[in-house]
This record gives C-alpha cells, sequence and structure tokens, in this order.
C-alpha cells in the first residue's frame, strides 16, 4: 500500500504518522538522535545540517512542549525558524489554511511543523505540496486533532530504549484518556511495530476506544491488574477540551481509580520507569510524589525530544 510520507525511493518524505511505518525507518530516526543528545553538553549547541533552510512552525493550537523543542531543535540544525503567530495571522481574516501555505511557500519555506485541532490537517497540506510538484518541501505533524503526534510517539520510543535497551520483553502500560489521546495512537503503533512484548491499555471503559484490541493492545479496567509486571507505565492527561458530553463522574473519582500514586506504583517491576508527555495534571492522573519521584523520566522525556527532532528534521531534509 502506498505510504504518503514516503518518496518513490521509499525516503521519508513528510513524517504524518507512525502507523505503518517501517521499523527500519523509526530505528534510523531513534539512532540518528542518539549523537544528537551530547550537542546540548557542548559550548556551541549547533550544526550545520539545516544551514540556509527555512522551518515554519504553525500552531494552531497551543502547546509548551513540542513548539519549544521543535523551534530549539531547528536553531540547534543552524536553520532559520519562523513562528508564525497564528492568533494575529491572516487566517483569523478568514484566509484558508492551504491559502496560508501557498503564501509561505512564496517565501520559499522548507519545512512546515504543523500543529492543528482538525485530524488530518497535516496530510492534507503533504497532499497539496504533492499535488503541486513540491517534493522538496517537508511536513512535520506536530499533533493533529485526536489523530496522531508521531514525534511524541519517537521520543517516547527513544526514552524507553535510553532506559530499557531494548523493546522485545517489555509490558508497557497506557493509562488514563486513551480515547482521545493522540501520544497514545502514536505511542501504540509505534511499540507494536518495534515488537514490545505487551502493550496495556489502562482505564474506564468510557475512556478506551473501541476495538482498541484491534492495535495489538491488552485492556485492563483495573489498574492495579493492569500495572502489575510493568516495565514502563505511561500516564495520559485528560483531554477535557476534546471530550463531547461527561464521561467521568468527577476528577477525584477519576483519581481515586486511575491516578497513579505510589501505592499503584508498586504493582509495576521495580525498576519500572514512569512517563508522562505532559502537560501533567498533578493530582488528577499523577500524584506528586510519583511525578517526582525516582521512577519518574518525565522531564528527560522533553530533553530527548530535542535531539529527536533534530534526528527527524535532519533526515527529512537528506542529512
Ligand atoms: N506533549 C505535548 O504535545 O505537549 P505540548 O502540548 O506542550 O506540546
Amino acid at each position: 500500500m502506498h505510504n504518503p510520507q514516503l518518496n518513490a525511493g521509499g525516503e521519508l518524505q513528510h513524517l504524518l504518522t507512525l502507523e505503518g511505518m517501517p521499523a527500519e525507518i523509526i530505528e534510523r530516526i531513534l539512532d540518528t538522535a542518539v549523537p544528537f543528545v551530547s550537542i546540548a553538553e557542548r559550548d556551541v549547541k549547533k550544526v550545520p545540517l539545516l544551514r540556509g533552510k527555512t522551518v515554519f512552525n504553525l500552531f494552531f493550537e497551543n502547546s509548551t512542549r513540542t513548539r519549544t523543542t521543535f523551534e530549539i531543535a531547528a536553531k540547534r540544525l543552524s536553520a532559520d525558524v519562523i513562528n508564525l503567530n497564528v492568533g494575529v495571522s491572516s487566517t483569523s481574516k478568514g484566509e484558508t489554511l492551504l491559502d496560508t501555505i501557498d503564501n509561505l511557500v512564496a517565501m520559499n519555506a522548507d519545512m512546515f511543523v504543523v500543529r492543528h485541532g482538525e485530524s488530518g490537517a497535516p496530510h492534507l497540506i503533504a497532499q497539496h505540496l504533492s499535488a503541486r510538484q513540491r517534493a522538496h518541501i517537508h511536513v512535520i505533524n506536530a499533533g493533529d486533532g485526536r489523530h496522531a503526534h508521531p514525534t511524541q510517539g519517537l521520543l517516547d520510543l527513544f526514552t524507553i530504549r535510553h532506559y530499557k535497551r531494548e523493546f522485545r520483553n517489555l509490558a508497557v502500560a497506557i493509562v488514563g484518556d486513551v480515547l482521545h489521546s493522540r501520544v497514545a495512537r502514536s505511542l501504540i503503533h509505534g511499540l507494536t511495530t518495534m515488537g514490545a512484548a505487551e502493550v496495556r491499555a489502562i482505564g474506564p471503559q468510557t475512556l478506551l476506544p473501541t476495538a482498541v484490541e484491534k492495535m495489538g493492545v491488552r485492556v485492563f479496567h483495573d489498574m492495579k491488574a493492569g500495572l502489575a509486571g510493568c516495565d514502563v507505565i505511561v500516564m495520559l492527561r485528560l483531554q477535557t477540551e476534546r471530550m463531547k458530553g461527561s464521561l467521568l463522574p468527577s476528577a477525584g473519582e477519576f483519581f481515586k481509580h486511575y491516578g497513579l500514586t505510589t501505592d499503584k506504583l508498586a504493582m509495576a517491576k521495580p525498576d519500572a520507569i514512569v512517563m508522562h508527555p505532559g502537560p501533567m495534571n498533578r493530582g488528577v492522573e499523577i500524584d506528586s510524589a510519583v511525578a517526582d519521584g525516582t521512577h519518574s523520566v518525565i522531564l528527560p522525556q522533553v530533553t530527548f525530544g530535542i535531539a529527536v527532532r533534530m534526528a527527524v528534521m535532519s533526515i527529512l531534509a537528506g542529512g
């Protein structure tokens, strides 16, 4: 089947989703990111791989980590970075997304990093560019609706591999609002492609997608049972902005059953790591004692995000 993010030669043209992404490409991105981690320790934190390229950050939805780490990553690769301020751009005067893109292409854009509330917006831009034979321009999905967040999935895979060395034999539990989570979807695709022994989804029926098992996931509604013997725990935020109607009795009730406390963490393996993509709601999905505790790798995830995004951009640019 044709993969719209690969070019005719099977090379990465855009990064839109981890669904259907060949394991070799994921592995290549993770391997490429390894030396980029140490660039942060240098006096001059720059390499010239994207010198002369112009990267546009187009964030139509709020972001702290993704937008900032993409900007740092592009600057460390020596690109020129433009952060379009969507709130004061002409999209607020009725200009369509694709007209905005055409205008930025007219300014010789080389790469678009796109976050959008509508699932499929980055695909639409990539298709639009291909149709106009602009094969040298690259689109990176920085999170679209509840569909995909591939660079978050990749940085999560990088973090897991960093601490656990390899994916096979690992049991990974993803806990909470899987239904609305593009992070969960991307991570599930990534983990199953990379051969993780078991991926578990833990949450109430109302917050798990129907037929999530078809993605290769084992479902648990009891958190302690789901965490038993896990190597990795990934906590998710309740994405109330995407919920239609009330899916939960209350945040307090959710925390009682699905909040990660030291008591529930004790069910996992003694060397289990705790991850969270952020933004984190303390006392809703995770207790501060765990978020700030010795098992937590939540802040290293953010640091690794820079290296992984550098890897993605340098590979797309032919590095
Ligand atoms: N993980 C993540 O996407 O965080 P931001 O919304 O802050 O970018």
